[in-house]
């Protein structure tokens, strides 16, 4: 039986280890089609994010330019340059929920965690994001929270939905 008790070990995976892994990564991808798409992937799986040390690393492995690597990057909201938060928050900003008062939801998260769309806060905990239609178009606006969703968001459910994290 694995010992439940031990923490993972890539929680103590050095940097260095994390690109080590990374770079075997980009070895066995670079060949197959669309790769730089699936290697920014793992690549953000491995290391959490993009950083522009990690993203010059692999338009070297590739031999492409930084360019390239950084304008996939910033095109996908998938991917992300900044550490995020324990919790990510996503507020819908499709149609339904734009009109039902998503962009209204967006400015009291900002004002309530102190940060800006695509920042965490401080203390790790929070990084706020907004996103396309999640599905609960009927039940505008909504939200969620590291994937958990939340229908007919208001102002004041905002405040005790937070509270449970
Ligand atoms: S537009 Fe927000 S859930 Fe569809």
């Amino acid at each position: 039986m694995p010992d439940k008790t031990k923490s993972c070990e890539c929680e103590q995976e050095t940097d260095q280890q994390k690109f080590a892994r990374i770079g075997q990564i980009i070895d066995e991808y670079k060949d197959k089609e669309g790769s730089l798409i699936q290697i920014l992937h793992l690549a953000q799986g491995i290391y959490g994010y993009l950083p522009l040390e990690l993203q010059q690393f692999i338009a070297g492995r590739l031999d492409i330019p930084l360019s390239k690597v950084s304008g996939v990057t910033t095109f996908y909201s998938f991917f992300t340059t900044k550490p995020r938060g324990e919790y990510t928050i996503r507020v819908c900003l499709g149609t339904a929920c734009y009109v039902r008062g998503g962009k209204k939801i967006v400015e009291q998260l900002q004002e309530i965690l102190g940060v800006e769309v695509g920042d965490t806060t401080p203390d790790g905990k929070f990084s706020l994001e907004v996103m396309r239609c999640i599905g609960a178009c009927g039940l505008a606006p909504a939200i969620s929270i590291s994937g958990k969703v939340y229908k007919q968001v208001n102002p004041d459910k905002l405040q005790s939905i937070l509270e449970k994290y």
